[in-house]
């Protein structure tokens, strides 16, 4: 077992870190409060390579592992969690659904390309306002006709969703079969009878971009479909396990965000006459915090690099889902304590982090549903 990143991931891992110091720190707190998207911001990040760092560069990939990868989202995250979850939909659930389907070369460079160099967005529509934890429950149709098929539904809580110039749409070609009658199709923005609905107002990951999709006789060609019927839901759970070690970058990066910050906090915050870390307190409290960040982060590199390798990686991503983000929780809720009245205020970026927290252990499948699939393979 080789713990440490080659000189590639840690060059990676140095340039990203160094681009969210320089361009998005000085920006977030205003862009949070704002609840603006940053599409230029994004586009800076599609042109270093990221967002289709692990894919192959005839998709217009960077063709890298994907540890690679939530090494990106994870510096990304430290700093900016909107972005993260933008970043991490784009490339593991919208781009994970095309890679993983049954596209032929043809589709996969009609629908990728511009996805995975940062200058159009994708989005993945799965759930329904019926169908959240039990994806299967899906009602959205999509009917043949002639040549091609016309949809029929709505699905919610859509990250991207107004940004999306390609989403990824489960639908139901054979209702009667309810999950296994389950098919995808990309659909591009702008298809007549495809529309934003509701657009959500969050608490936080504020800048993310979240909506309703809205199919109303919306009709697309064969060639909009990626997973015949009875292959949809099985490459919906693929796509959420790669998604899942996207969201557990996401939630590290949170944490480490918030615990940096506590740390220069305490370095020069002093009350009764000496800097606070001197209570040992607060100094053991910040090694607990030490330690569970990096437990979480060994499991996200171990779910990256089974998934690198070629070894199942649905259970190990669900692990590191549930650790990573527990951990983004925990610990950005300890960070505002430890630094007081302070930490509650916007200008020290935790209270922030902590409220950006709170969805990681929600979306890509609740931290429940993260349960159910371990202990599923603990007693299958
Ligand atoms: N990979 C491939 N196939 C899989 C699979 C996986 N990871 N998981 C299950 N399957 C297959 C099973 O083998 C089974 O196949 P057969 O019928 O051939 O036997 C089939 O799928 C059905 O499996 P289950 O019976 O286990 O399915 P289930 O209905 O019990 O559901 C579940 C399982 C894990 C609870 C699943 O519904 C689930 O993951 N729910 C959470 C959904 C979720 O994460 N939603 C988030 C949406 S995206 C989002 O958050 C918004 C955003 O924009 C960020």
């Amino acid at each position: 077992m080789d713990f440490r990143l080659n000189e590639k991931q840690l060059e990676l891992q140095a340039k990203v870190r160094k681009f969210a110091q320089e361009r998005l720190l000085p920006t977030v707190v205003e862009r949070d409060n704002k609840g603006e998207y940053p599409t230029e911001l994004y586009k800076e990040m599609g042109a270093m390579g990221l967002i289709g760092l692990p894919y192959p560069k005839e998709f217009g990939g960077q063709g890298e592992d994907y540890l690679s990868y939530a090494i990106a989202i994870e510096e990304i995250s430290k700093v900016d969690a909107s972005l993260g979850i933008s970043y991490s939909v784009s490339t593991s659930l919208y781009g994970g659904s095309v890679m993983n389907s049954n596209a032929t070369d043809a589709q996969k460079k009609e629908f990728l390309p511009d996805v995975l160099q940062g200058k159009a967005w994708g989005s993945f529509g799965l759930t329904e306002p019926n169908a959240g934890s039990d994806a299967g429950g899906c009602v959205t149709t999509a009917t043949k006709d002639g040549d091609g098929y016309v949809l029929n539904g709505l699905k919610c809580f859509n990250t991207n969703g107004p940004l999306a110039d390609y989403s990824a749409v489960f639908a139901l070609t054979e209702p009667e079969l309810k999950a296994k009658g389950l098919a995808c199709f990309v659909v591009k923005k702008g298809t007549p009878g495809f529309s934003v609905g509701r657009i959500e107002d969050k608490m936080g990951i504020r800048q993310a971009q979240v909506s309703e999709l809205i199919f109303d006789n919306c009709r697309v060609p064969e060639s909009a479909m990626i997973a015949p019927t009875g292959q949809g839901f099985k490459l919906a759970m693929k796509a959420l396990d790669g998604g899942r070690i996207g969201v557990a970058a996401q939630g590290l990066g949170i944490a480490e965000g918030a615990f940096d910050t506590a740390v220069e906090y305490m370095k020069t915050r002093e009350q009764f006459g000496k800097p606070i870390f001197k209570n040992q307190y607060l100094a053991f409290k910040m090694a607990e915090l030490k330690m569970e960040i990096e437990a979480a982060k060994l499991m996200l590199y171990k779910a990256a690099t089974d998934k690198d390798t070629g070894a199942p990686y649905g259970e190990s991503a669900a692990m590191a889902k549930y650790l990573c983000t527990n951990a983004a929780m925990h610990v950005t809720t300890e960070c505002v304590q430890f630094m007081g009245g302070n930490g509650y205020m916007k200008g020290y970026h935790v209270e922030r982090m902590m409220r950006d927290a709170k969805i990681t252990q929600i979306y890509e499948g609740t931290n429940e549903i993260q349960q159910l699939i371990i202990s599923g393979g603990i007693f299958r």
